[in-house]
């Protein structure tokens, strides 16, 4: 696939990310129920680096995993905005605590409406995590419970979220930054 050349800027720094998600998981802990399992729901497939490393601080916890795919921007830079399930949930939730894990807040359409489905399943308890959040690109009323960073509104690149289905394996956030006009 032909692309317009593009550097990556470091935006968040990988120990950055760390130190944030040690402190994200001690608001998690007083939340839920200790003497229950906790269902961490990532979303596909932008979240598996932070489901991975937020799974892991929470190792004193009883954790399941599960995942679920919803349609975002394919292959572009832009929301689709009609938000498809491609791929459910293995396991049930209802009367279960839940943990929805997502990489980007954007328009809010995909949470919004994943967090909808999820909630007419019936769980006991319901919050929703997003390591990036761009409130300037809102379109939908969405805020999730727990935000890592806010960020302005540009495209970012790395720790599991792509650009054309690249760079997810980047250690950091970076900003993707066009070398030649389009
Ligand atoms: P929303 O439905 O517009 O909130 O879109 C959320 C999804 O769009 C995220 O889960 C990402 O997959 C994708 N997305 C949003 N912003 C970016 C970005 O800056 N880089 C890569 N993907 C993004």
């Amino acid at each position: 696939m032909s692309q317009r050349p593009y550097v990556i800027d470091e935006m968040i720094s990988a120990k950055s990310i760390a130190a944030r998600i040690e402190a994200l998981c001690h608001d998690i802990r007083e939340t839920f129920p200790k003497d229950e399992r906790l269902v961490v729901v990532g979303l596909l497939r932008g979240s598996f680096v932070f489901i991975a490393d937020l799974a892991r601080e929470l190792s004193d916890m009883d954790v399941e995993v599960d995942f679920l795919e919803a349609s975002s921007y394919g292959d572009g830079m832009e929301s689709s905005r009609e938000v498809r399930i491609l791929k459910d949930l293995r396991g049930a939730i209802e009367g279960r605590n839940v943990l929805v894990v997502e990489d980007i807040v954007d328009t809010g359409y995909t949470l919004n409406h994943v967090i909808h489905l999820l909630k007419s399943r019936e769980p006991k308890l319901l919050r929703t995590i997003a390591l990036l959040d761009k409130p300037a690109r809102r379109e939908v009323d969405f805020r999730a419970d727990w935000i890592g960073f806010e960020i302005p509104d540009e495209f970012v690149v790395g720790y599991g979220i792509d650009y054309a289905q690249g760079n997810r394996n980047l250690p950091f956030i970076g900003k993707v930054r066009f070398t030649e006009e389009a």
